[in-house]
């Protein structure tokens, strides 16, 4: 897909069907993750994929948010080993754009996916067993629409630019 069409196409999806996501999608998705610019190149965080229905159960008692999806990525990111900026470790940083490549991605190949803060942490840390030296920082269901699924109801509502932008 084009560029520009990846970045006007991507939306949220609130509602996915049951059709599994092919794991060479998955791979590539991953891959994407993989290879994201981190601060100094640290690389500090981990994706969980959770896919089994023991873990999906799991999922549905840390979020409303699931939305059906058949997969869900959980990018945690490593406080104590990421870029510090002025007493600010920058792992959310590190991790969201690592997300934002798989969600990008996912949108490239034709696999629809929403972006999810909604979560409980405690919760998600005793459920998967997260190791303490990492922070659960977002999750991305990705899949395949349900054809009821409702429509983004903000997709479109977007700030002017003038009101953005700023020339100095
Ligand atoms: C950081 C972040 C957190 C989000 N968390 C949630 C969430 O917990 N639940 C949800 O339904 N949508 C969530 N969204 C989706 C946004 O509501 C959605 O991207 C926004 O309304 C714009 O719509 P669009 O993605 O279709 O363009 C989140 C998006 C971002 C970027």
């Amino acid at each position: 897909m084009e560029f520009d069409k990846v970045i006007r196409e991507r939306k949220a999806t609130r509602l996915f069907s049951d059709k599994k996501l092919e794991k060479d999608k998955l791979d590539k998705i991953l891959e994407a993750g993989r290879i994201a610019p981190t601060a100094k190149n640290i690389q500090p965080f981990k994706i969980y994929i959770i896919e089994s229905k023991e873990g999906l159960k799991k999922l549905d008692k840390v979020t409303p948010c699931r939305y059906k999806a058949p997969i869900v990525l959980l990018i945690c990111g490593e406080p104590e080993k990421s870029y510090n900026k002025n007493g600010h470790p920058t792992y959310e940083m590190d991790s969201s754009i690592v997300t934002t490549h798989m969600m990008l991605e996912a949108t490239n190949l034709g696999v629809d996916n929403i972006w999810i803060e909604m979560f409980d942490e405690e919760k998600i840390i005793k459920e998967f067993d997260i190791p303490s030296n990492l922070k659960p920082v977002c999750l991305l269901p990705l899949g395949y629409k349900s054809k009821i699924c409702p429509p983004s109801p903000f997709h479109k509502i977007r700030k002017n630019i003038n009101d953005l932008v700023e020339y100095k």
